[in-house]
């Protein structure tokens, strides 16, 4: 709990309704069961979200535009640039299939690496759970209508609702293989005792692949993002909180094994200790930060110009563009190419050496620890590590095997995202 006196007085008046504590939960853990199980059993899986990560992000870029008529700087074809510190030998590449730790799995062997909770919707309240991104702005639900694509799910029934409110207008969300479609509506939404009125909900007749019940464990999406990146082109759910003047504009996040928590207006002092190290934002639409360079044991290995790196819970790796990761794992003693066998993008580093690499964000190094970082034995003494490389991608996006590593704050006020030590 935040020390009341620091609180403003409408804060004091939500949290005498209910304290604004998600607890975050995960179906099943990829990340952990990659250490399980093996690597390439969960690849297929982890390969389907980078590529929605990517149109995700794409699909960002393309709303900022609409909602401004600005360019987001990722997005104008401009990669930026980074510059190796040393001389680093080429990557062995691997190629060796015949002592793998495990043999792919088919792709209908779900798991997922969301992380959801609670939110109500409509009046009288409707229960649904939903994955909190803050790499989107758009909420949306499966409604009652959808095609078979939402079989399995909850339904939000806005005819049940006295507070719904049909806009008319329709939408389309592209993630990955897959996108939702239907129409926006606006409705009454609670999450965690804390109201929004006339929020906007996209009610889906459709949704497609990445969407359904054996890939998607909730039944919607919450995006927590700023208002520019809405496709929606209406306010965000944590937007009409702020706006309404439910919760002052900042947010806490911790993403772990157990105990993940969204903590709405401020942070959850029990989940952390220290200072928050502060980094400001360089634009107000995704939580976007200027990367500076790439460490290895705390050392920059390459330093960076014009490079984004952007927040995303929503994401699980830490992905990066294909200079940048090039130069940091040729950067590692034994690291090796794993495309041939993995796909492209995926390296490896010595198991019994993992590094800890790390990220300069406004002139502080954030470190991965070395057991996040690992995603598990591939073959020999390779293993698989966290930072993968997405060709045609010109910015990084920080997602899970980063943020694992801190309490999260997301200060919308204050235009910066802070992290500090989680306990
Ligand atoms: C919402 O409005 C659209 C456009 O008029 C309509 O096609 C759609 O059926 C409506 N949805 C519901 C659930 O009433
Ligand atoms: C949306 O996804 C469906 C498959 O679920 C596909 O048939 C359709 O072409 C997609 N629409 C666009 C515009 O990509
Ligand atoms: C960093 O941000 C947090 C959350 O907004 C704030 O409480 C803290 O005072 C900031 N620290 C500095 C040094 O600005």
């Amino acid at each position: 709990m935040v020390p009341l006196k620091t609180l403003p007085l409408f804060y004091l008046v939500a949290s005498a309704v209910a304290l604004p504590k998600i607890p975050l939960s995960k179906r099943d853990d990829i990340l952990a069961s990659m250490k399980r199980n093996g690597v390439l059993s969960n690849i297929n899986r982890l390969k389907m979200q980078i590529a929605k990560t990517q149109s995700k992000i794409q699909a960002g870029f393309a709303a900022i535009e609409r909602n401004t008529g600005g360019v987001h700087p990722a997005a104008a074809g401009m990669p930026g640039a980074f510059v190796a510190t040393g001389s680093n030998p080429p990557l062995e590449k691997l190629t060796s299939t015949s002592k793998r730790a495990t043999a792919p799995e088919p792709l209908t062997d779900a798991e997922d690496s969301l992380w959801f909770g609670t939110i109500a919707v409509g009046t009288p309240p409707q229960s649904l759970t939903v994955d909190f991104d803050t790499g989107s702005s758009d909420t949306f639900l499966p409604a009652v209508g959808c095609d078979a694509t939402c079989n399995g799910h909850t339904l939000y029934n806005p005819a049940a609702s006295s507070t719904a409110v049909n806009t008319t207008d329709p939408f389309f969300l592209q993630f990955g293989a897959g996108n939702a479609t239907g129409f926006v509506f606006t409705d009454t939404v609670t999450i965690s005792g804390l109201t929004a009125s006339a929020q906007a909900v996209g009610a889906s007749n459709h949704y497609s692949v990445d969407f359904e019940i054996d890939e998607f464990p909730p039944d919607g999406l919450v995006g927590l993002a700023f208002p520019a990146l809405a496709v929606f082109e209406r306010n965000p759910l944590f937007s009409t909180l702020v706006a309404q003047g439910t919760v002052p504009p900042v947010f806490g996040v911790k993403l772990a094994e157990t105990g993940s928590e969204l903590f709405l207006g401020g942070v959850d002092t029990a989940l952390f200790t220290g200072a928050f190290r502060n980094v400001s934002l360089i634009e107000e639409d995704f939580y976007a930060l200027n990367l500076q360079a790439l460490d290895v044991g705390n050392r920059a290995v390459a330093t960076a110009t014009g490079v984004t790196a952007i927040v995303d819970t929503g994401t699980t790796l830490l992905i990066g563009d294909e200079q940048g990761v090039e130069i940091l794992y040729s950067s590692i003693p034994g690291a090796k190419d794993a495309s041939a066998i993995i796909g492209p993008g995926f390296f490896t580093v010595p198991c019994n050496r993992i590094p800890t690499v790390g990220i300069t964000l406004g002139n502080q190094i954030f470190n991965v620890a070395p057991a996040i970082f690992n995603l598990g034995l591939l073959e020999g003494n390779d293993c698989v590590g966290g930072v993968v490389s997405l060709a045609g991608v010109p910015f990084w996006v920080l997602g899970d095997i980063f943020l694992r590593n801190f309490y999260t704050v997301f200060d919308q006020g204050n235009a910066r995202v802070g992290f500090a030590t989680p306990r």
